[in-house]
């Protein structure tokens, strides 16, 4: 594998874990939050893989306030408008994983990029919050392009921000399909598979693949 001069990272369930969402969920509606925050999670990726089919591009935070109706409806709960906000602000206030911030401190002589479908409205806010924005070099977003992952047009124009070659960018995400499409475009890719979960079937193999982000420094791959 060349020198990777740069490592990308995705942001939802790779930096910061979404579960805080289900437990924002639980409180407004007991007993339903694991079910209301995972089809909402589903459908809201969902929503963003058909509108970059059909060429609807609406940004990840009006796709993923949809995809709470959706899900809240799906559960027969009632809701009122500052209930979606309510919601909708724990998007903002994901806790980073307790290997986020050690990971990134010990990779800072490499060019680093959060790369995500979120556009810069929920990124500033979710990294500013938990004080990472420091680390990283780029904070890129598919919504300066509107074309969603896994599209090989967002990852070219994540490219064109590095300044760096194709093969000098290692891409980690929990998300296996994000991980095929950077795999698809010709980045070297480090699947965080937290879930422990399958394979996919989707044409393209992670180049490794780890447990949680530690996997990245403790077997020096780099
Ligand atoms: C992102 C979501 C899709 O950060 O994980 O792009």
């Amino acid at each position: 594998m060349a020198e990777m001069k740069a490592i990308v990272f995705d942001v939802y369930g790779t930096l910061f874990d979404v579960q805080s969402v289900q437990e924002a969920c639980e409180q407004q509606f007991p007993e339903k939050g694991e079910s209301i925050s995972s089809l909402w999670r589903s459908k809201q990726l969902e929503y963003a893989f058909l509108r970059q089919l059909m060429g609807q591009y609406e940004p990840f935070n009006d796709v993923t306030r949809d995809a709470l109706r959706y899900a809240l409806e799906t559960h027969e709960c009632k809701y009122k408008d500052e209930i979606i906000q309510k919601l909708m602000d724990a998007y903002n206030q994901l806790r980073p994983y307790e290997e986020t911030e050690e990971v990134l401190q010990q990779v800072q002589d490499k060019k680093l990029a959060v790369f995500s479908n979120g556009p810069d409205g929920m990124l500033d806010p979710l990294l500013r919050n938990a004080d990472l924005a420091q680390y990283f070099d780029a904070i890129v977003s598919v919504d300066e392009i509107k074309q969603y992952k896994p599209a090989t047009a967002s990852y070219a124009y994540l490219l064109k921000q590095l300044d760096v070659k194709r093969e000098e960018v290692l891409f980690l995400s929990s998300n296996s399909w994000d991980i095929a499409g950077a795999a698809n475009f010709g980045f070297h890719t480090a699947w965080i598979n937290r879930k422990g979960a399958p394979a996919e079937r989707l044409g393209h193999n992670p180049d490794k693949e780890y447990e949680n982000l530690k996997g990245l420094i403790e077997k020096n791959n780099l």
